[in-house]
């Protein structure tokens, strides 16, 4: 199902994208339930009867409903906030199926993720084990953990999303993952569960991963012949989706590749992008179009605080008139939003036929869209919409301009 034409017009699963505009207005998230749940699967179906659990890196798109459906069919989580962890529960998520990742944990989260049992803290240096085995100490618990290590391979991804290399701020390399194991074991509060490594997002080869894998898998020899058994790998999340026609990573072949090299330790994976990426698009409205001498722009009512990636990763996101019958101008146009920064685009340079009012969709948009998106210009945070089948439901409303600044008061 998913995203396809029937008849010219854009269809979610079997709904028109015309028909959820009309509904719910513009711009507007849409996600197909059916393509989350069978991303998730197709990850959790390749491990076969290997030991393993697929944590949905809830940072890509962090909705309840988006959550809750993946609850259901039994995904666990890679959270990075105490945020993240409330949302997970709020969705029906459960807690032991929860791996806490992030560079800078605080006491209060990780006094709460303790409260309500997440399955493993990833511990990113010393400074924050020794925070988390205070707290243990303190609520009388045994704080799970693993350490999060920096193999140092190059993910060959955009440098802002690359955090593998020892240039990144992530994990700690080999030799203090040694001394941190050490310390971790002789401590009465601190329980060691696993090894976490997490090279990098939008990783379209399988090389980097297994290059990461040999190191981890070298580390944990060494730590096994120190006496430390972990019973868990945790191999982060990172793979890469279709944005275009780019060529990207098999999953199966990926997962036969790490069930042939770790023998019977369970693997953890925390795929963020490719369960979501593209079971969703960000659909805008042509306002209007404008030609500058040289330079065709659609000005939509979409924008950079709506979809980031773009104007920050200089990110390629597809562009499909939701209604194809549509004729208008035909050129190579720039789709531009309303937000008073030149940085503000979603595209450029894309052939396409062009009217105002037209529908466009921004395809591939389900990760990293709504969640990184902003009030930037007082511009409320647009709605999302779920589809299954023939049947949708808004799962967030649109912000008002009201909700802006609730929370905000004047200096009396
Ligand atoms: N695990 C950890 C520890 C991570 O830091 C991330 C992503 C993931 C898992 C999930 O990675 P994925 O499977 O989604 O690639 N905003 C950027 C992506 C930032 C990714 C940050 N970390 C973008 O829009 O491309």
């Amino acid at each position: 199902m998913g995203f396809s034409y029937q008849k010219q017009i854009l269809h979610a699963d079997s709904v028109a994208i015309t028909e959820l505009m009309q509904a719910y207005g513009s711009p507007l998230y849409v996600y197909s339930r059916t393509d989350i749940e069978h991303n998730w699967h197709k990850f959790d179906q390749a491990f076969g009867t290997h030991p393993h659990l697929v944590c949905y890196a809830v940072k890509a798109n962090s909705n309840l409903a988006v959550l809750n459906v993946l609850a259901k069919i039994g995904a666990g989580f890679d959270i990075v906030s105490g945020g993240e962890l409330e949302r997970v529960l709020a969705a029906g998520g459960k807690a032991d199926k929860c791996v806490f990742s992030g560079v800078a944990k605080t006491t209060t989260e990780i006094t709460r993720a303790l409260e309500v049992g997440v399955r493993c803290f990833n511990v990113e240096s010393a400074s924050e084990l020794n925070r988390i085995e205070a707290v243990a100490k303190s609520v009388g618990k045994q704080a799970p953990i693993s350490i999060r290590v920096n193999p140092n391979v190059d993910a060959k991804t955009h440098p802002y999303i690359s955090t593998g290399l020892t240039e990144n701020k992530f994990g700690v390399d080999k030799n203090e993952a040694l001394d941190l194991y050490q310390i971790a074991q002789q401590s009465a509060h601190l329980s060691v569960q696993g090894l976490d490594c997490h090279i990098g997002s939008q990783i379209t080869d399988v090389a980097p991963f297994l290059d990461a894998l040999d190191k981890v898998l070298a580390l944990l020899k060494q730590l096994k012949h120190q006496g430390i058994n972990l019973t868990h790998l945790d191999l982060g999340g990172g793979i890469g989706i279709n944005y275009d026609d780019e060529q990207t990573i098999d999953i199966q072949a990926y997962i036969n590749a790490i069930i042939s090299k770790v023998g019977d330790t369970e693997i953890i994976l925390e795929p963020g992008r490719a369960i979501v990426g593209n079971a969703g698009i960000f659909a805008t409205k042509v306002e209007f179009l404008k030609q500058n001498t040289g330079h065709a722009f659609a000005i939509v009512d979409g924008a950079m605080n709506d979809l980031l990636r773009p104007s920050f990763y200089n990110a390629y996101h597809q562009v499909l008139p939701i209604n194809k019958a549509t004729t208008g101008t035909q050129a190579n146009w720039d789709l531009v939003g309303p937000i008073c920064e030149t940085g503000d685009f979603l595209a450029k340079n894309r052939p396409l036929s062009l009217s105002e009012g037209d529908y466009l969709a921004l395809m591939s948009a389900g990760a990293y869209g709504f969640t990184m998106s902003s009030n930037y210009n007082t511009r409320p945070r647009v709605a999302e919409v779920m589809v299954s089948g023939t049947t949708h439901q808004i799962v967030r409303k649109r912000e008002t301009v009201q909700d802006l600044f609730a929370n905000e008061s004047l200096f009396l």
